[in-house]
């Protein structure tokens, strides 16, 4: 019989629940036990830890947020938090961590796995930024929100005759506002992975008016450069990451292109509305399918990796490959969205 611990680490993403009820209800068919740990390394550290049950995950396929709670913690910024780690990982008399978690957590697995911690990292973010898998869980449901947000967007700035700028999350990577943006029919997108001239977009959105119309929506991630000289002194986070809300991004391009193009503009900052509320179904089936293949794996004696989807196969990637890598995205949507902008 194993005994796996199971804890959520990073921002949420709506499938975690998914991702917890897959884990539990496949080893439950293996008589193995499952143990969950509240807010992520906290519980780890602090031993908060509950037996998780059928009847716990019972009901919480549909349900966003986690249900054992979630954090930011750097475990490894304290040699005590290791040595925690390590007692109750005795204490518990676990097998291995299963982790719901995104880069930050796969750095943090790597180090454990030299302390001798076993773990199977789930991903999850709505970023999609993980290096082994195709897509994180999370990503669909937020990008369905932004092409919806698009959608409504998209009347209020015709009947103004405005530039309409919507800021997406995406910390380093544009893969948010890229696919949000294709399904929402944006006219123009900023993203890190390619690189703009904000009077370029302005050249692009004064032809467009010249041609009719009336309005320009474009999409931003929060992790693209500003224009000129706004990229220096960012503030970072424990983990080194930058804190994206302080740079202002959607405000600061609404602002050069009004002042460029002198059309009203106005600038909708998505926000956390992008991480909450109910998966959609296929973050559902991701989620499920990547929670019971961690068990899977687990079972066969496979761990210290990324349990992902490569067109539509699930892979296993060892952590040490997919530490400190970053999945970017894919210029060839770039390329399919320019011919609608
Ligand atoms: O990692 C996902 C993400 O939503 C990023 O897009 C965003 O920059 C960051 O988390 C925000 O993190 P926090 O929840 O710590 O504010």
């Amino acid at each position: 019989m194993k005994r796996y611990g199971i804890l959520c680490d990073g921002g949420d993403a709506p499938g975690i629940n998914a991702a917890i009820r897959a884990v539990a209800r496949a080893a439950f068919e293996e008589d193995d036990e499952v143990l969950g740990f509240q807010d992520g390394f906290f519980g780890l550290v602090g031993n908060d830890v509950k037996i998780i049950t059928k009847h716990t995950v019972s009901g919480i396929l549909p349900l966003g947020g986690s249900i054992l709670g979630i954090s930011r913690f750097n475990p490894l910024k304290d040699p005590k938090h290791i040595q925690a780690i390590k007692e109750n990982f005795k204490k518990n008399a676990l097998t291995l961590l299963i982790l719901i978690g995104d880069r930050d957590t796969i750095t943090i697995a790597n180090k454990l796995a030299d302390e001798g911690i076993p773990s199977i990292v789930i991903p999850k973010t709505i970023d999609n930024d993980i290096y082994g898998t195709d897509y994180s869980i999370g990503f669909n449901t937020a990008v369905t929100k932004i092409g919806s947000a698009l959608d409504d967007l998209h009347s209020t700035a015709s009947a103004h005759h405005r530039v309409m700028v919507v800021e997406t999350m995406g910390r380093e990577t544009g893969w948010l506002a890229l696919f949000g943006g294709l399904a929402g029919g944006a006219d123009y997108i900023i993203i890190p992975e390619v690189p703009y001239k904000i009077e370029e977009v302005a050249a692009h959105i004064e032809r467009r008016k010249k041609e009719g119309k009336n309005f320009s929506i474009v999409v931003v991630a929060e992790g693209a450069p500003l224009p000129g000289d706004g990229n220096e002194n960012i503030e970072t986070d424990e983990f080194g990451h930058p804190v994206n809300r302080k740079r202002r991004v959607g405000y600061t391009i609404m602002e050069h292109l009004e002042k460029l193009t002198h059309i009203k503009s106005r600038t909708t900052v998505l926000g956390y509305i992008q991480r909450g509320g109910t998966p959609t179904v296929d973050d559902r089936i991701l989620a499920t399918r990547l929670g019971v293949s961690a068990v899977k794996f687990a079972s066969e004696g496979k761990f210290n990796g990324v349990v992902g989807v490569k067109e539509e196969k699930i892979v296993f990637t060892p952590l040490s490959e997919s530490a400190g890598k970053i999945h970017r995205a894919d210029k060839k949507f770039y390329e399919l969205a320019r011919i609608f902008f």
